[in-house]
């Protein structure tokens, strides 16, 4: 609650027993929706939340509990904090499938499926957990593919995720426009030998057998250092997109999301958009409006998100979290 102005609250507690909040209605009514809503807790988030009424035209008393009904017994929350080890191992049969956090609704596992959907969206606030999921999401492609089956290039100009990849998966970090632009040019190279010419029949395309090859996994950190006003090297990579699930490219991007309404315009944040792909907003302030479908930012706390994908809608989870290399 971000006030106590509208009901009665006890003191914030670290001991066990629970916290509450008595809330007294203008008057009879049904209670259509309650929303209880914990992300404004820092550091101490509940574990679980419950739900129950009094009647106080009856005149009981709050303290009888023989008068209170339970309308929501207690539910379990998303966690604060979720370590990377508590999700299922990456599945080497289908390593393009990676898990990244678990869902409120039901505290399952939710998954990224990169064959299906192959390039993702992040927009964070400032120390939201953007760099901590592409370094979950590097040791999920890591753990499911072997190093000659998938290739990471990193593009991070603040070298936030320097050692998160070690293994020979690694085939480029770009910390700078030049190096990036060097790095792309080669990716461009690759792609270019990839794409499907006149000759390929559906079943070669469904199968993608004229190629053999790595998929490749471009991982692009703080996106809104990368596309400036002094180019973007990137921007050739865009004549591929509509094709990754074919040519085996995918792009990863995070941004910051002050200014994000306005890098929709960017080619490739638009394009990536247009394909319906994975959609991961974090943290972030209201007023951004809209940014994905009708979905405007919210205060979350870190590691919190909304991931809006075709098939699953928006569904609020917890993001993996793993420290960083020692
Ligand atoms: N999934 C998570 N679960 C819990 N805490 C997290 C999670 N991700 C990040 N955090 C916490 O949030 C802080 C910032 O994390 P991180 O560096 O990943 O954020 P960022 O958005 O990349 O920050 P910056 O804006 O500086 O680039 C760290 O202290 C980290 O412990
Ligand atoms: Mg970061």
């Amino acid at each position: 609650m971000k006030s106590v102005g509208y009901g009665e609250v006890n003191r914030r507690r670290r001991r066990p027993g629970n916290e509450w909040v008595v809330i007294r209605l203008a008057g009879r009514g049904v209670i259509d929706l309650a929303e209880i809503d914990t992300s404004w807790y820092r550091g101490n988030q509940p574990e679980s939340a419950s739900l129950q009424t009094l009647d106080a035209t009856t005149g009981a008393s709050l303290t009888d509990k023989s008068a209170w009904c339970e309308l929501l017994p207690p539910v379990r929350l998303l966690p604060e904090e979720l370590p990377y080890e508590t999700l299922p191992p990456a599945d080497p049969r289908r390593p393009a499938r990676v898990p990244v956090g678990i869902a409120e609704a039901d505290l399952q596992p939710v998954h990224l499926d990169f064959d299906n959907e192959p390039h993702v969206l992040l927009f964070g606030d400032v120390e939201s957990g953007k760099s901590t999921f592409l370094r979950c999401l590097a040791r999920g492609i890591t753990e499911g593919y072997a190093p000659n089956d998938a290739k990471v290039i990193i593009v991070d100009y603040r070298r936030s995720l320097l050692g998160t990849v070690t293994t020979d998966h690694l085939i480029g970090y770009g910390t700078s426009q030049q190096v990036t632009n060097d790095l792309i040019q080669q990716v461009v190279a690759v792609m270019r030998e990839r794409l499907p010419g006149p000759e390929v029949t559906a079943e070669q395309l469904r199968s993608r057998s004229w190629w053999r090859g790595p998929e490749l996994y471009v991982l692009v950190d703080d996106y809104d250092l990368v596309a400036t006003q002094t180019g973007n090297p990137l921007a050739p990579l865009l004549e591929f997109l509509a094709q990754g699930r074919d040519i085996g490219l995918h792009l990863v991007i995070t941004r910051r999301i002050g200014g994000a309404s306005r890098a929709l315009f960017d080619p490739i944040v638009s394009r990536i958009r247009e394909l319906a792909s994975p959609g991961i907003m974090m943290s972030g302030p209201r007023d951004e409006g809209p940014l994905f479908g009708t979905l405007k930012p919210q205060f979350l706390p870190p590691g919190r998100a909304w991931l809006v994908t075709r098939r699953g809608g928006n569904q609020l989870v917890q993001l993996a979290w793993a420290p960083p290399p020692a």
